[in-house]
């Protein structure tokens, strides 16, 4: 464990190079169709997406489709997507449904799965049963306002596959949290690279570089079960105290001797305007408050601590209750998540930045990657929201900082294929993340475990 690492609190791995098989093979990404895919827990929709009886979302991953369906007012469902008579969809995108009936000859099924109506029946005899013409169902889960789906029968329960996000995630009641925004794209790269970009931060130097002005930062990355997870560690070279969230921006800066009134400030506005997301608008305005409210040389602990109890006052204000979460667990949860296999979820107080990134086919060499942001609205006052194409990684559609993440992607997945590269060697401190993750997947696929650097 070198020095960093005992600040941060993390056991450094050993270093290690990743094959690139799982990256650029088209074998590899045909395999993970039935050995991973087909295993896992995997996020089909958030729950307010359905929220009356009938409302359906469908979700596609390569070959197969799902339907999820609010099929009781206190009940979600989920069927593989597919007419019990010849075998065609029974549905497309989202809807409201009182029964599925296929477009072909008119078979339908009630959201309870049941059979409600086959044409001329009797000419089948008697084989066919209410429970062989039943859709077939696939296993379905909640937990922090998404639907999980897993079409493996035998798989683990949905919170023991979550663990530890679910023990220590909670505390922030995604559940409460609705889209601010969302959009997709394809990328030209594999979905793991594409999901990669983002789960670590030791690219922000070199990719966001506008950032380094705060302060330059060294990141814990931790994993467990099916998780990993990174936070802020100390200053860049300065073995020092460990902070969390949005507080961290300011301490860092105070530590380089700027007025933390402004640098949270500045921050904030930053974050609103090139990201538009992992911020939300009262913390924008609490710390634009910050320099008219506190006297100069105000230290940095307590602006933050007026910073904080301001956004939390003003929210309450408008009925958005903060859920009670001390400074300690903050700081241990850090404020990234990946959820095996394709869940990233980056998050405060009252907001979550997620991304999901899925094959687009068999190509190795292109994905679909969505990007949602999501906060805690008054009730009644959430936006309503659709899922927007915007295919241009541009900044004009996606602003400046997730299309400076895009720009590494297809650079990547060129890069992997060089006879001068043998595979990714990711950080043995601040990249464990993407270490775990590569071993979890080989441990699914059968191939592909990270080798010790040699
Ligand atoms: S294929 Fe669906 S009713 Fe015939
Ligand atoms: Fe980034």
């Amino acid at each position: 464990m070198n020095e960093i690492g005992k600040v941060a609190g993390t056991a450094a791995e050993k270093p290690v190079v990743i094959p690139v098989e799982a990256y650029v093979s088209e074998a590899y990404a045909r395999a993970e169709s039935d050995k991973l895919w087909a295993k896992v827990w995997q996020v089909a929709c958030r729950v307010e997406e359905i929220p009356k009886v009938g409302d359906y979302v469908t979700y596609d991953i390569l070959d197969e489709s799902i339907i999820v369906v609010r099929s009781a007012p206190d009940k979600i469902t989920a069927y593989y997507n597919v007419c019990q008579h010849r075998g065609r969809r029974l549905t497309e995108g989202c809807g409201q449904a009182k029964q599925f009936r296929c477009k072909f000859h008119g078979w339908a099924w009630g959201l309870d799965g049941k059979s409600t109506h086959v044409l001329d029946p009797q000419d089948w005899g008697k084989s066919l049963t209410p429970e062989n013409l039943r859709l077939k169902e696939v296993k379905v889960g909640t937990w922090g306002g998404w639907v999980w789906i897993n079409m493996d029968p035998n798989c683990q329960p949905l919170q023991d596959y979550l663990e530890p996000a679910v023990s220590m995630l909670d505390p922030f009641e995604f559940e409460k949290m609705r889209y601010g925004w969302r959009q997709w794209l394809y990328v030209a790269c594999n979905w793991k690279v594409a999901l990669e970009a983002f789960n670590e931060s030791y690219h922000v130097d070199g990719t966001h570089p506008q950032f380094t002005k705060w302060g330059s930062t060294m990141w814990w990355s931790k994993a467990e079960n099916n998780c990993g997870y990174h936070g802020r560690g100390a200053a860049r070279g300065e073995p020092g105290s460990v902070q969390g969230g949005t507080a961290a921006t300011g301490e860092l800066m105070a530590a380089a001797g700027q007025d933390p009134r402004l640098a949270a400030a500045d921050y904030q506005n930053e974050i609103v305007r090139t990201l538009n997301a992992a911020t939300t608008d009262t913390f924008v305005k609490a710390a634009n408050r910050l320099a008219d409210e506190l006297p100069p040389g105000t230290p940095f602990d307590q602006v933050n601590a007026h910073f904080m109890a301001s956004a939390e006052r003003d929210d309450a204000a408008r009925g958005v209750i903060w859920p009670k979460i001390d400074l300690a667990h903050m700081t241990a949860v850090g404020h990234d998540w990946h959820i095996f296999p394709n869940t990233i979820i980056l998050f405060g107080q009252t907001f979550a930045l997620c991304y999901r990134a899925r094959p687009n086919g068999y190509d190795p060499n292109s994905c679909i990657f969505e990007v949602y942001h999501m906060e805690r609205f008054p009730e009644g006052q959430e936006p309503k929201t659709e899922w927007v194409y915007s295919p241009e990684p541009t900044e004009q559609k996606w602003l400046k900082i997730l299309t400076q993440d895009f720009t590494n992607m297809p650079q990547m997945q060129k890069g992997m294929k060089s006879r001068g590269f043998a595979g990714p060697r990711p950080g043995p401190v601040q990249e464990v993340a993407v270490i775990h993750f590569h071993r979890l997947l080989a441990k699914y696929m059968g191939t592909g475990a990270p080798q010790p650097i040699a």
